[in-house]
């Protein structure tokens, strides 16, 4: 037990992509911009900002390319990388005319969730991420890639390692230089995890591996114990556990930021986090989504006003 690599953590902030994607009350862009920089002056490094897919699909993205733009206008944030997900080469075109830098394509092991999510089945994906790969490596854009229903799908049930094991390959393919597994839906447990990642590091190394889980059976944290022990260095979450896909029936929020920083702080483990700061991000965007946080210690942080 604990056989982790001690090397640096490092989380990706998808609380204004993931965590706001699927909420219903329209957020202004000055209040995303404020929920943006306070996460920054968190001490995240990698905060995914938006995502350029259909404003009619995700109302509360429509805003993509003016919330980009104003973040490149900011001094301030020179220093942190904004990956931005991309569906297809309309949201390529639109992301690199506002001078996104990074792009995350994204696909599924699960056809049946692939169609409802993005209108094409996972082989169709490729060919769309393959013409945007081609274009963003030409253009010196990095990319990231995400797959979604690696632990379960909720249309299709337990799609299999294989299945996740060959996505992960046509990624390499495409030239990602990290994948992001996602328990979308929050089905996957440790025994899951520990199995899965043996198949899938035998096909491509620990580095470029991240885990994506959404908390919706309370199994994220104890999934990400099991990954850690694998050596997977980047976790995926986000701040004060807000998140959800809408075209993943029963799907709920990411892992909680503050979760994660619990379990690595008492591993020792580095994040270079600001608590007290992270629990301001988590407090305002809280507020103007008008939720709790389903995290058990962000509330433990509530009634001690974030000092612990
Ligand atoms: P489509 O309808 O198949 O696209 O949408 P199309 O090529 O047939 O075009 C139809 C219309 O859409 C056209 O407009 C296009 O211009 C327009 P019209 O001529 O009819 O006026 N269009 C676009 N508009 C804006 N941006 C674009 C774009 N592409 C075409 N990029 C599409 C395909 C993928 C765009 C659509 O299905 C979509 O936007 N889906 C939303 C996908 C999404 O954002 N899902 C949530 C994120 S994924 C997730 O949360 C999982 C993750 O967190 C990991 C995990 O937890 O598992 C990453
Ligand atoms: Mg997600």
């Amino acid at each position: 037990m604990f056989t982790y690599n001690d090397s640096k953590i490092k989380i990706v902030e998808v609380g204004p992509r993931d965590g706001l994607q699927n909420e219903k009350i329209s957020l202004q862009l000055e209040d995303k911009m404020q929920y943006i920089s306070l996460l920054a002056q968190a001490g995240l490094q990698t905060i995914e900002a938006t995502s350029f897919v259909r404003a009619d699909k995700i109302p509360q993205m429509a805003d993509a390319k003016e919330l980009f733009l104003q973040l490149k206008k900011q001094e301030y944030f020179h220093h942190i990388n904004f990956p931005c997900l991309v569906p297809n080469r309309k949201g390529y075109e639109a992301a690199k005319a506002v001078g996104v830098r990074e792009i995350s394509l994204f696909s599924a092991t699960s056809d049946e969730f692939s169609l409802k999510n993005i209108n094409c089945t996972v082989d169709e994906s490729f060919k769309r991420m393959q013409e945007v790969a081609t274009l963003a490596k030409e253009e010196g854009i990095k990319i990231r890639g995400y797959i979604s229903t690696a632990f379960g799908c909720p249309y299709a049930g337990d799609i299999g390692v294989k299945k996740l094991v060959e996505v992960i390959e046509k990624f390499e393919e495409l030239g990602v230089y990290e994948i992001s597994i996602g328990d979308t839906i929050g089905v996957g447990t440790p025994k899951q995890v520990d199995d899965y990642l043996k198949e899938v590091l035998k096909v491509i190394s620990v580095e470029k591996i991240a885990m994506h889980f959404h908390d919706t059976r309370g199994m994220a944290l104890s999934n990400i114990l099991v990954s850690l022990e694998h050596g997977v260095s980047v976790f995926d979450s986000s701040s004060g556990g807000l998140g959800g896909c809408p075209y993943a029936k029963g799907a709920t929020g990411n892992v909680a930021t503050e979760d994660i920083y619990y379990l690595l702080n008492s591993l020792g483990l580095v994040t270079n986090l600001d608590l007290n700061k992270l629990y301001l991000a988590s407090k305002f965007i809280l507020e103007k989504v008008q939720k709790q946080s389903p995290s058990k210690f962000f509330q433990i942080l509530e009634q001690k006003q974030g000092k612990v």
